[in-house]
């Protein structure tokens, strides 16, 4: 169904719905018409913002039928009953029952506008106050996902929409864009809510350890294993299985883990059993694993296991306007937890706020939102804006370093050729820490390849 559509009219008889429809679209209503009760019903939900205008006798499922279905998805959806000769008693229970209203046919046009017109004033308000309700609830929510930009609303509104079914999720971002927020939001917002939010990150574990992580071992499975261990899948049973960085996660896993996807079930190492999981799993990726260039040897049958959907943040500079409403909220955030009265902002925080690239995304924001609460946000200069340092005599000694930083990375990338796991291990650092520091130099490691 179409967000601007009004009235959702069903009517088995071609002629009568085609007239109905005229008459509606003539009073000034978007109508979606539908010749059977199924059909009006599969384009139905309590977020449809429409009203019903049904006629009572059709084959199959009829219009009184079709009203108490309703009244299950969303018994605040105003329903209006078309009714024949001889319908009248049947229609006036309907109304005890909660139908809006009644028409009997055949009907002057302005009596069916005008029901209709009041009902679809209702409707309005009462969508309006459920939107009220969902912010006033969302803000007070200590994991808020703030954000007001078209963008940041469709997100919202699709993890609504898919928080409380059970498809895996892939959640798609960069460094500091929210992918763990979101995570979180669709286990919050799920009947899963009660069980477990098992998060495990696949980047920042050795190989050895993740798959003993992940499906738990007997005692006596490996050299080391003293004690059984659970899995964090298995724990996860219930609940959400968060798998950050899944782009980092070695190859002999993923095939495992899609055994465990496509199965549901799970085999501690050093065992033959076999333990059914009732599992739920949202795996990030810094990168595109959609594109074969960036995925390298990231399995394209996991990736396309796990993207049944792709929940895709977009990084802050491309919704900016919530740039002002983030700073705020992490500015009041970090005065209270250093016990500080806000600061009045100086043009330079204004102009820091409106020209910055913000690599580091929101996390970069909120960081630096805490640097200003304590008044060690230095004053923003060319560079700053632009994210780029100057080569000249004049930078600062943490800019220098900054640098420095990324000509070392650089000359590393060069060395191994853009190979992730020779350059992480020739600059002795974490996958993530590696990614992270790409990101705030904005060097594309492909380049070297
Ligand atoms: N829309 C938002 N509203 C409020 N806070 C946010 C929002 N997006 C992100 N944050 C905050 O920014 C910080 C970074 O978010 P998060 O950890 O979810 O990012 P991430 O994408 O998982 O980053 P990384 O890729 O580095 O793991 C967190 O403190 C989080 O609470
Ligand atoms: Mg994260």
């Amino acid at each position: 169904m179409q967000d601007k559509t009004d009235i959702i009219l069903i009517d088995d008889d071609t002629d009568l719905r085609r007239a109905t429809r005229q008459t509606l679209e003539l009073a000034g209503f978007a109508v979606e018409d539908h010749a059977n009760a199924q059909s009006a019903l599969g384009a139905l939900s309590a977020a449809t913002p429409a009203i019903v205008v049904t006629d009572i006798r059709m084959p199959g499922m009829d219009g009184l039928e079709l009203f108490a279905r309703i009244k299950t998805i969303d018994p605040d959806l105003p329903v209006i009953l078309i009714t024949g000769h001889g319908d009248i008693t049947m229609a006036v229970q309907a109304m005890h029952d909660g139908a809006y209203d009644f028409i009997a046919k055949p009907f002057p046009a302005d009596r069916l506008a005008q029901t209709v017109r009041r009902a679809v004033e209702k409707r309005r308000l009462v969508m309006e106050n459920r939107f009220l309700r969902q912010a006033a609830e969302e803000s007070r929510d200590d994991l808020p996902l703030i954000g007001q930009t078209p963008a940041m609303e469709h997100l919202r509104q699709m993890l609504r929409q898919i928080a409380d079914t059970d498809v895996d999720v892939l959640v798609a971002g960069e460094t500091g864009s929210g992918k763990e927020v979101v995570a979180t939001l669709l286990h919050r917002w799920s009947r899963r809510k009660n069980g477990n939010f098992v998060a495990l990150n696949c980047g920042a574990l050795p190989e050895t350890v993740i798959e003993s992580e992940l499906f738990g071992h007997e005692a006596g499975a490996f050299t080391g294993a003293q004690k059984k261990r659970v899995g964090r899948i298995e724990h996860a049973s219930g609940g959400t299985l968060f798998l950050d960085e899944i782009e980092s996660m070695p190859v002999a896993t993923q095939v495992k883990m899609l055994r465990v996807l496509e199965m549901r079930e799970v085999s501690p190492l050093g065992t033959n059993d076999v333990r059914p999981v009732d599992l739920r799993v949202v795996a990030a990726a810094k990168i595109d694993l959609g594109n074969p260039a960036e995925r390298g040897d990231f399995r394209e049958d996991l990736y396309y296991r796990l993207n049944v959907v792709t929940v895709s943040i977009p990084p802050l500079r491309e919704r900016r306007a919530d740039i002002p409403l983030l700073f705020s909220h992490f500015l009041a955030r970090a005065a209270e937890r250093f016990k500080r009265e806000a600061p009045s902002l100086t043009s330079a925080v204004h102009q820091h706020l409106a020209s910055h690239s913000w690599p580091g995304n929101v996390r970069e924001l909120a960081h630096y939102a805490e640097r200003v609460a304590l008044g060690l946000a230095e004053p923003a200069t060319p560079a700053a804006a632009t994210g780029t340092i100057p080569s000249d005599g004049h930078a600062s000694l943490p800019e220098r370093m900054e640098q420095h930083e990324a000509e070392l990375i650089r000359t590393a990338l060069i060395e191994n050729e853009g190979d992730v796991r020779r350059t992480i291990e020739a600059l002795q650092i974490p996958r993530k820490t590696f990614y992270d520091k790409l990101q705030r130099h904005g060097i594309n490691r492909a380049d070297y390849e």
